[in-house]
Order: structure tokens, then sequence, then C-alpha cells
């Protein structure tokens, strides 16, 4: 099969390593430093992973040099029939991986998906009604740095205090009140389940459009560890770097109702000409996540989460709401008198990455914060179970508790590294 199919192709040209080390090893040593930082530490970013070397090729290919503004089969630029078998490739595996009438696969990003979905559906001035960023929403639901912001009315709901959960009565008492036309939901760090069944219900006694942002879920619900959005949702947004584990990038699920207003948004109104290598390896990425090997990766990266949460609690890391039903956890450093910026550090220290977060009702400024956002992707990815996250708990406490010394914490993240090494040598 293998070999057919390349005695029938063209040989594949690039990407050739030694070709740009010659060529400009500045910028050569850049890509072999950040492999080296890769291997050699613990990536704990929620909303990072490791893209496989089949996403890595269609990324390097000459895929990059093709104009295709509009979409398969009409487009605005001649040459296109070849990119059109990627798109349509990524756009039918979407659509199949996610149960949804339809997909589009262009935006550049998350933040160029939600763009869109704001232009599908709203007018400037519209109101929006969206998690609260300190309650862990995304810049794009409202914050006034952001474009969602600036041109839009926006009310916000947040976490009890209490439980830390979606406050359920507010965001119903707030819908009521302000009436927006779109209720978005989906987060950046909030570590549990949203009932989209309580938001569908939400929007339809208002008469709003529900958007789910599952930029960092996503990869969960294609791998059925989490219920899909797509049955509630009018828009779905989501990334395809994050749990999908494909390309950095974005995309659109819709109902048939709004294909071409969501198309129409994505091009011409917010996007020039797609990236057809990013496309192809989304198409790639997509195709990864509907083998029966991904489903037990998302099913492990929930289950990995959930330990890590345990053991940190056990060793006086509080998990915010008590855990975590996902890939992240946000954990509130109070109760050990450290703050999460100085947290950061110490362990990046260690040779842990992973990025201070604000916690609800958080008394710290964003760039101190009380808390660490987590995230059990990479890790995964890199084979890492159960009993590697007790050790990882058991590391990151030391780590923060202990500045002055790291040297056996370094030691033991590098028996983890050597053990479960993010791209292995001889894949
Ligand atoms: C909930 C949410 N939406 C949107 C985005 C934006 O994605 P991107 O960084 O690809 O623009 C993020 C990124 O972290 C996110 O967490």
């Amino acid at each position: 099969m293998r070999a057919d199919f390349m005695n029938k192709s063209e040989p594949f040209y690039g990407p050739d390593f030694s070709q740009l080390a010659r060529e400009d090893p500045e910028v050569a040593q850049v890509l072999l430093d950040e492999l080296t930082r890769l291997r050699g530490g613990l990536q704990l970013i929620a909303s990072e992973n490791l893209a496989s070397p089949a996403v890595l090729a269609a990324l390097g290919s000459t895929l990059t040099d093709k104009y295709a503004e509009g979409y398969p089969g009409r487009r605005y630029y001649g040459g296109c029939e070849v990119v059109d078998r990627a798109e349509q490739l990524a756009i039918d595996r979407a659509k199949a991986l996610f149960k949804a009438d339809h997909a589009n696969v262009q935006p550049h990003s998350g933040a160029s998906a939600n763009l869109a979905a704001y232009a599908a559906l709203l007018q400037p001035g519209d109101t929006v009604l969206a998690m609260a960023l300190r309650h862990g929403g995304h810049l794009t639901h409202g914050s006034p740095v952001n474009f969602s912001g600036r041109w839009f009315d926006v009310a916000s709901y947040g976490v009890r205090r209490d439980t830390e959960l979606i406050d359920y009565d507010e965001v119903r008492e707030l819908a009521l009140r302000h009436r927006p036309k779109m209720i978005i939901c989906g987060a950046t760090s909030y570590p549990r389940l949203i009932d989209y069944s309580v938001f569908r219900g939400i929007a339809d006694e208002i008469g709003a459009w529900l958007l789910v942002d599952a930029a960092h879920t996503i990869g969960l619900m294609a791998g059925e560890a989490i219920p899909s959005a797509v049955p509630y949702a009018d828009v779905v947004t989501f990334t395809t770097h994050k749990t999908l584990r494909g390309p950095r990038g974005g995309g659109l699920l819709c109902t048939a109702e709004l294909a071409q207003r969501v198309d129409r948004a994505v091009f011409p109104f917010t996007q020039g000409g797609p990236l057809m290598h990013v496309i192809a390896a989304k198409a790639v990425a997509f195709g990864e996540a509907m083998r029966p090997i991904f489903r037990r990766y998302a099913a492990s990266v929930v289950e990995n989460a959930a330990a890590l949460c345990e053991a940190l609690a056990a060793e006086g890391m509080r998990p915010v709401s008590g855990g975590t039903d996902t890939h992240l956890a946000l954990i509130d450093l109070r109760g050990v008198g450290v703050t999460g910026a100085e947290a950061e550090r110490r362990c990046a220290a260690a040779g842990i990455t992973l990025n201070r977060n604000v916690i609800p009702y958080d008394p710290e400024p964003p760039t101190v914060t009380s808390g660490v956002r987590i995230g059990t992707a990479c890790v995964t990815t890199q084979g890492m179970g159960v009993g590697e996250m007790k050790e990882i708990a058991s590391l990151m406490t030391y780590a923060v508790h202990n500045p002055g010394a790291i040297t056996s914490v370094l030691q033991r993240v590098k028996g983890l590294t050597v053990t479960h090494p993010a791209y292995p040598r001889d894949e």
C-alpha cells in the first residue's frame, strides 16, 4: 500500500532541515533549541500539545505557497484543484468527527474563529452575554482590550463563590435582564463540564444564539471523553492545536441553516487567503482524532488531570472547584503562601512549564495571581499515566516550596522526560 502510494506520486519535497541549517543557521538553531526545551522539561500549559510528525509534515509542505481565496470548487484563483482536496478532506472529516451539519476549517486561530462567529450572528453594538475573564472567560468574550469588548455590549456571568461552578441562575437572570442576541459559553480556565442543555434552554427562552467556544475541550469532545456541544450550539468555535493535537489554527461548526453566514463571515469578511498547508494539517489531525487510539488518549488526558488534581490536593495545593472533569485544573496557591507568578517562576526553574492564572474572586492582579493553571494534554501525548501524575504533583510541590534546592527536582523531571520523551528520536 505504502510502496504503491510512493510509486504513483512525486517524492515529497521538504522539509529539509540540513538545508535550513546551511542557509540560515540562526533560525535553525532556534528550531533545535525549542526541540531541546520541549524534550527537556514537563509541559503543563493547558492550551498546548505536541503535534504528530504527520501533522508537522503537512505544515512543512508546499501547500503554503497556494493562494486559494474562496472555498473548494468556488475559488478566486486558478490552480486550486489540488488544495481543494485538502480542504474538502478537512471539512468532511470535521463534519464526520463532530457529527456537525457544516464545518469551516479556514480560521487562522481560535480568536479568528470567534471573530467570524460574532460577524456571522451579530451587528456591532449588539449585546452579548459571556463568562467574565476573571472567572475563566477568554479575551474574545468581551474584554475591553479586544474587538469583542470594544464593538459589542457585553454582560458577564461568573462562578459561584461557594462552589466555584458556573452560576446558571445568574446566567438566566442576566439573560432575562440584558436580552443578549448571543450567549457564549466555553472558557479558557474552567475545569468543569459545562451544561450546554441549560445554556440552550436559556438562549431559547430569550431567542438568543448560543455560541460554544470549545477552543480548549474540542479534542476531548472528539475523543468522546466529555459530552459534545454540537447538538446544543448554533455555532461551535474551536482551536486545532490544544486538546485536538493538530496544527495551530481554528475552526467553526454550525447548523446547516447558518452555513452560508459562517462561511461568508470567515471569507471575505474577516480573512483573506486561507493557510492551505495548515488546512491540510488540520485534515491530518481530524483523521488522527477519528482513530480508536485517540479516544483512549482523550480518556487518559482526563484521567490524568483528575489524578494530578487529587495528588496536588493531598500536598495542600487546592484545586479550584475541588477538581476537574477535563484536561485542565486551576490550583489555588493561597494555602501555601506563594503567588501564581512566583510559582510559575519556581516551577520553570525546575523544568516544569505552566502558567499563572487568576482564580475566581482572586485578590491579586492578573500579573501576579493567586493560582496556576495546569493541563495534561502534552504529558499524556508523551505516554504518561496516573503514576507519573503523582510524581509530577510531588515535583511541583517540591519546586514551589523549595526554590533554592531544585537540583533533585531537575533530576526527577529528567527521569520522566527520558522514560516518556516528547518527540522520541526513533519516530
Ligand atoms: C476559550 C478560548 N477561546 C479562544 C482562544 C483563542 O485561541 P487562539 O489563541 O488560537 O486565537 C483561546 C486560547 O487560549 C481560548 O482559551
